[in-house]
């Protein structure tokens, strides 16, 4: 849902400003801040390379291995308050972990620095290895990690490296520009000195000063960079932000924002952010993953960028930069893609695995009026024979915004429509956002001010702030006590009119305030703990997400998997289920943008995800809507929604023609479902997303390095969008040595080729990968539950030696039976001219 309510104000005029031209004049560049704008980025980022006077450097003699097998070791830096403490360790398989933060034994602050808890799993350092002692020479220290891996530390001035232990060829390494800077806590503000920040109207009072953190990470045998969602871009490689040849030069930016009418191209953080980053090139892969939540700058560095004349072929240097926090940064060291994102969800956290129906088509609207409006909506679809499996219900459902109620005119008989749409195997969603109307009449809202479980703003008092319902304030997700108290807010008692049929939707998680500092929470608001918001910014969506999703587990009494939407997220969401691109607009460029933005999450570990269908802004031209279909209909995450002004735009709207060309793509989609089902199995056990890039299956193919446009789901079917109006021709690449078959005739074309084809109107280019199984259920029903009896099809493609092979799991769908191996997960091989089945 779209923020400042000023636009709706005036809907006329705002209807002819998109008209003259979108992009430029609906986003409102001035309210968000850049790097300029943002003292410690431009400080960090006006530094050159090695130009502190007294770098850091590591203190020979402080070098130990503790009895719990990590090596730590002092860092010095004469100009600093404090020394800082260094932890290095390493976890299997090829994660190496480096950890900086104050000594606080001296001079201790008034308050520590924040690491945020609950996103790592908690066995991570159970499962940290035993460290030999570093092999000390002159003044490097090199340590053995195992057979094939070892990192150098340099100590003065201070640079790590993490290397092939047989080649020694460096993989990734750690300050070595000298860029590492780090903003001691001071006890009190220097006199003369001010910490306040201005930006617009608002003033941030920092009363804890300065605690930025720099660092310059690179990447060694790297072609491109990928990663750090949330972004809009139509490419799915992090295009260099400065440097040689880079004309608008800005960083990437980390800091979770509600914005409006969000640029399909553009480095400004959108609604979540995961600092996370892989790189791959020629034969290697391997990641950085910097577990911090204060806002974050990033910069892809171009060759050049610091004056030198070569640059070691195939690097890719980067600069990291954080308001606060401290530094706890994972590096994966490969060397396989689909290595490097295992080792990120190995400290992470494996994607939770979703209910058939979610994996299924989604009906949304802000907003679907009343009872019988759903009703009609929900007939719609059966009268012209398009399946569908959830209706969903946006704010207005609500009484005055006023989450778990009900508008009792609009919805007089919620458990009724309910059980009238579960009686066709379907489910529904409500929303549940964040801010809570400050009203006395409101139970939630007095409970909440009792029990003090508001977060409170700099004088103490609790946050009220502008949204949805006009003041508002926001529950204190930090605080675990508080978690414990939403996720009862869930159990049918509490949330009446609702029934186990009914699913959530987290909106505004951001969390979105209409009159603070960008659209969010100040920074000097104050959570659990006397933790800053400043410190937890990214992470709020992600705790609130994690106590809605425990919300319905519990209601569920551990036996229903939640399903739960989170706009917001952070590194580990993935834990607790789907997120979706946001407020995207009506036009063609955001269907493109959409593929390399759902491409980045899958391979951040947030597989379970896709773009509003259709586009939230804005009416999609009819042919838009189709295309989108087409390729909404590969999302991981599959649902059509859009804004309140917009005109209705269900499936059946535009035409029997157009109907069709829809119901097609949403067919396809449920024909497929066996195959997702399987994949999401996959990504749940591995992280290995859904939808993929397709240098993930086909890593030393260099045509595909930079490929948004076309993707794979799973290891079988590889498609591309039609991102244009009235395109006739497009050209696709196929890569492998294998043929490829159309999954609309089976035509086959070669591997390793471009081919130009025609642009077809019922589907968008869509193949299957000859050598693969592909499981689908072919008979067409209502809804995915209705096809739980309906036998399966192989589709078989045989390749040049006249084989294949493929996956199916099954569940129930819905419990957690599968975790006491109640599934059936079977590997198909055919060969010498005979299926064969076998157990995975
Ligand atoms: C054909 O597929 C089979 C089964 O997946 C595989 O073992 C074999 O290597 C493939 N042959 C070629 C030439 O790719
Ligand atoms: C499989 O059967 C076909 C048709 O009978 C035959 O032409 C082909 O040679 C056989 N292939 C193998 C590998 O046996």
């Amino acid at each position: 849902m779209d923020p400042p309510p000023g636009p709706r104000l005036i809907p006329g005029l705002l209807l002819l400003l998109l008209a003259s031209c979108p992009a430029a004049l609906a986003w409102k560049r001035d309210e968000f801040r850049n790097c300029n704008q943002t003292p410690f980025c431009k400080r960090a980022r006006t530094r050159a390379p090695h130009s502190l006077d007294a770098p850091l450097s590591l203190d020979a003699g402080s070098l130990y291995v503790t009895p719990d097998g990590s090596l730590t070791a002092v860092l010095s830096h004469p100009s600093r308050l404090r020394p800082l403490l260094l932890r290095l360790s390493a976890l299997p398989p090829h994660v190496v972990r480096l950890q900086i933060d104050e000594d606080y034994s001296a001079n201790p602050p008034p308050h520590r620095r924040f690491q945020v808890p609950d996103v790592l799993l908690s066995d991570v350092e159970a499962r940290t290895l035993h460290l030999s002692e570093p092999k000390t020479a002159g003044a490097v220290s090199t340590l053995a990690l195992s057979s094939d891996l070892d990192v150098v530390v340099k100590h003065d001035p201070f640079e790590l490296t993490v290397r092939r232990a047989g080649s020694g060829d460096p993989v990734l390494s750690f300050n070595s520009h000298g860029l590492f800077d780090f903003e001691p806590l001071q006890e009190s503000k220097p006199e003369g000195e001010t910490w306040e920040e201005h930006f617009r109207s608002h003033t941030d009072t920092r009363p804890r000063g300065p605690q930025s953190i720099t660092f310059d990470v690179s990447f060694h045998g790297a072609d491109f960079v990928y990663g750090l969602p949330e972004h809009g871009s139509t490419s799915l490689a992090l295009r260099p932000t400065r440097g040689p040849g880079v004309e608008e030069s800005e960083p990437y930016r980390l800091f979770n924002l509600d914005v409006f009418e969000y640029l399909h191209e553009s480095p400004f953080g959108l609604y979540g952010s995961i600092p996370f980053m892989i790189a791959h090139g020629d034969g290697a892969s391997s990641g950085f993953f910097w577990l911090n939540a204060a806002e974050m700058q990033i910069d892809v560095l171009a060759p050049g960028w610091d004056g030198a004349t070569s640059t070691e072929n195939g690097r890719i240097d980067t600069l990291w930069m954080a308001e606060a926090g401290v530094v706890d940064a994972f590096f994966f060291v490969g060397s396989e893609p689909k290595d490097v994102i295992k080792q990120y969800i190995s400290v992470t956290g494996k994607p939770s695995m979703p209910q058939q129906f979610a994996v299924a088509y989604h009906q949304c609207r802000w907003n679907y009026r009343d009872e019988e409006d759903v009703a009609g909506v929900d007939s719609g679809f059966d009268e012209h024979d398009i399946p569908y499996d959830v209706l969903w219900l946006d704010i207005e459902h609500t009484d005055g915004k006023r989450y778990f109620t009900w508008d009792h005119s609009a919805f007089p008989n919620p458990e009724e429509m309910q059980r009238k749409i579960s009686d066709k195997g379907r489910k529904m969603v409500t929303i549940v956002d964040p801010h809570i109307k400050r009203d006395s009449s409101f139970h939630l809202h007095e409970e909440a001010t009792a029990k003090g479980y508001y977060v409170k703003d700099a004088g103490g008092k609790d946050f009220d702030g502008w949204c949805w319902p006009g003041a508002s304030s926001y529950p204190d997700m930090l605080n675990p006590e508080i978690r414990e108290w939403w996720v009862d807010k869930f159990s049918y008692q509490s949330y009446k009119g609702s029934t186990p049929m009914l699913y959530i939707w987290n909106d505004m998680n951001e969390p979105s305030v209409f009159n603070g500092p960008e659209v969010t929470m100040p920074r000097d608001a104050i959570h659990y703990g006397d933790v800053e918001h400043r410190e937890l910014h990214n992470a709020y969506g992600y705790y609130f997400h994690m106590a809605t999703a425990d919300g319905l587990l519990k209601r569920g009494e551990g036996k229903d998997r939640p399903f739960v939407l989170s706009r917001a997220f952070f590194a580990g969401s993935q834990r607790y289920g789907a997120v979706w691109t946001g407020d995207n607009s009506a036009d063609w460029d955001h269907l493109k943008s959409s593929i390399p933005m759902v491409l980045t999450l899958g391979l951040t570990g947030m597989t379970f995800s896709g773009a509003d269908v259709g586009g939230f802004f804005g009416n999609p031209e009819p042919d838009l809507l189709v295309r989108w279909y087409q390729v909404g209909a590969f999302y991981p995450f599959f649902r059509g929604h859009a804004h309140h002004d917009t005109k209705r735009r269900e499936p059946w709207l535009f035409g029997e023609r157009r109907t069709a060309l829809m119901r097609e793509a949403i067919h396809m989609r449920y024909s497929l479902l066996p195959y997702y089902y399987t994949l999401f199995r996959e990504a749940s056990l591995t992280g290995v997303p859904v939808m993929r890039p397709l240098w993930l299956e086909f890593p030393d193919d260099k045509e595909t390095y930079n490929n948004g446009e076309a993707f794979m789901v799973g290891p079988s079917l590889l498609a591309q969008g039609i991102y244009e109006d009235g395109q006739k021709s497009v050209s696709v690449y196929l890569p492998g040595k294998e043929l490829w078959y159309d999954l609309r005739d089976g035509s086959p074309y070669k591997g390793s080729v471009s081919h130009k084809l025609e642009v077809a109107e019922d589907s968008i280019p869509s193949f299957q990968r000859a050598g693969t199984i592909v499981p689908r259920k072919d008979r067409f029903r209502r809804s995915s539950t209705q096809m739980v009896d309906d036998p399966y099809t192989l589709v078989i493609a045989l390749n040049s030696s006249s084989a294949a092979e493929g996956e199916l799991y099954v569940d129930d769908g819905k419990s957690y039976d599968f975790e006491q191996g109640a599934f059936i997960h079977r590997r198909f091989v055919f060969a010498d001219n005979k299926s064969k089945e076998g157990y995975c």
